[in-house]
């Protein structure tokens, strides 16, 4: 589907990119010859994803840092340009979620969700941001949100909200920092196989099921499908795309109009 050599020379670093999605992300982008960097809190995250990389053979440099710090954020660019002297591509992949409905929600509950997400995604734009400015050869950033940016969702309140500040950041910066040749564009998945999202999100069976029933394509996304977006967005051939929110929800969103039941 891409030529084998689609992103070489780029350097990418995948925040939450032990894991999941994000490591899906960091696997697809480095067979592409990108250089990776994948940051995030736990070390045995990114011993696994680090070792899952090497496997297929990409060398991935691992920062453990706590997105909502901003100067954990500034030490990662540091230390990435360091490494491999240059960064061409941000994404924004780590997130923090679980169901709760709305009035039972603790203040810290929203700001832990909300400040990984919302807060974390700004830190990391803009860090990013300011060295591909400084640098003067552009750059593409692409944030992970969910297909609830178009709808809301019952249960992720704090989640839901937090993704749709960052579809506007995403809109935003496409105009700022178009100039400086920065696109920045995002993919919102729907339900997507993923162990961490499980654990947070559908741990029963009969969540699983009712959540199929929801996807007019009938089955579950895989972490590789998101990638593939991903990579597309970042990609030479996405090269006149930017402030674009791509869905990769199989029909997910759509399906909930008010004759979704006939489809
Ligand atoms: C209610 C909860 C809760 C729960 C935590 N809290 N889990 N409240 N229901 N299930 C509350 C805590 O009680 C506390 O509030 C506050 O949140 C902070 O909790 P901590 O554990 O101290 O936070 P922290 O260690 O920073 O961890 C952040 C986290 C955690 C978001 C709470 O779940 C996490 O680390 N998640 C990372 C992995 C993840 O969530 N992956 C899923 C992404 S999937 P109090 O008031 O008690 O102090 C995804 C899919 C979306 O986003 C789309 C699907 C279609
Ligand atoms: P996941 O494996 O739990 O991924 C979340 C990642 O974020 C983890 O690697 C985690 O690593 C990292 N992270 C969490 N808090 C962090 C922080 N404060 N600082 C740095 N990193 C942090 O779940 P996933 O399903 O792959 O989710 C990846 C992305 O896809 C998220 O943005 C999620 O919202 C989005 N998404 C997922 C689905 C789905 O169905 N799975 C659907 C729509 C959107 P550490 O714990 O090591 O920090």
């Amino acid at each position: 589907m891409f030529e084998p050599a689609l992103l070489k020379d780029r350097v990418a670093i995948i925040t939450g990119g032990g894991t999941g999605i994000g490591l899906a992300v960091a696997r697809r982008l480095g067979t592409l010859g990108a250089s990776i960097a994948i940051a995030s809190r736990k070390a045995e995250h990114l011993e696994r994803g680090s070792a899952a990389l090497r496997e297929s053979g990409i060398d991935a440099l691992a920062a453990q840092v706590d997105v909502r710090n901003p100067e954990q954020v500034d030490e990662l660019v540091e230390r990435t340009v360091k490494h491999f002297g240059r960064i061409d591509i941000l994404v924004n992949n780590a997130a923090g979620n679980f169901v709760c409905r709305a009035e039972e929600l603790s203040p810290n509950g929203w700001n832990a969700v909300v400040g990984i997400v919302l807060h974390g995604s700004f830190y990391c734009a803009r860090a990013i941001g300011r060295h591909m400015i400084a640098r003067n050869e552009g750059g593409s950033i692409v944030s992970v949100l969910a297909n609830y940016v178009w709808t809301g969702s019952p249960g992720t309140v704090h989640s839901a909200s937090a993704k749709a500040g960052v579809m506007a950041m995403t809109q935003t910066l496409a105009v700022e920092w178009a100039p400086h040749r920065i696109r920045v564009n995002a993919v919102a998945p729907g339900p997507i196989e993923s162990p961490g999202a499980a654990a947070q999100l559908w741990n029963s069976d009969d969540a699983v099921r009712r959540i199929t029933k929801m996807v007019p394509l009938g089955r579950w996304g895989k972490p590789e499908e998101v990638a593939d977006a991903v990579a597309f967005l970042v990609s030479p051939h996405a090269a006149f795309i930017t402030g674009e929110i791509l869905t990769v929800d199989g029909a997910a969103w759509l399906g909930r109009g008010t004759f979704g039941f006939l489809g």
